[in-house]
């Protein structure tokens, strides 16, 4: 068995309640099947991202290299390297919804917002995601602002949604 250790200088960047809570989260899941995923998760939504010192802290804890936890936090969109904006507005980016328009609407969403995918406006009011099917493919394009569903978006609807959140 090989025994990956923590590198200490960016653990050590993690407040001592953050790690301890990263380590009560990877105790809860570690019996899983496939538990990092869960842990990530559960990671980010208590912190809203997964903290790169987060990373060195779980890779110890289930005995995996650093690349590895690192690997499946950039393979996976869904998981973000920074907090997020009050708001997160996602795009869906899978091929249906390309098909009826969404590519422009995500050229549209970028103009109005002034960021780019991934990214948060500097006012902090919101966050641009991609996301890979809705499961809305019928109606698309689809999209998803705070967790709430939007199908059949066009120029306007998106225009309204933005407005909506104050930009
Ligand atoms: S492809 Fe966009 S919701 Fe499925």
């Amino acid at each position: 068995m090989t025994l990956h250790t923590t590198a200490p200088e960016e653990a050590d960047r993690l407040p001592a309640s953050a790690k301890e809570r990263i380590l009560e989260i990877v105790a809860d899941c570690r019996s899983l099947e496939g538990p990092l995923l869960p842990i990530l998760h559960a990671v980010q939504h208590e912190f809203g991202y997964i903290p790169e010192g987060a990373k060195p802290v779980i890779a110890s804890a289930l005995n995996l290299s650093r690349a590895e936890v690192h690997g499946t936090v950039t393979f996976y969109p869904d998981f973000r390297a920074h907090p997020a904006g009050r708001h997160v507005l996602k795009l869906c980016r899978a091929e249906a919804c390309q098909a009826l328009g969404g590519h422009a609407l995500g050229d549209q969403a970028r103009a109005m917002l002034g960021i780019d995918w991934h990214e948060t406006a500097a006012d902090g009011t919101i966050t641009l995601e991609p996301v890979f099917c809705l499961g809305l493919c019928a109606c698309g394009p689809a999209a998803m602002l705070d967790g709430e569903l939007h199908a059949r978006l066009d120029a306007d609807g998106l225009a309204e949604l933005i407005t909506e959140i104050g930009r």
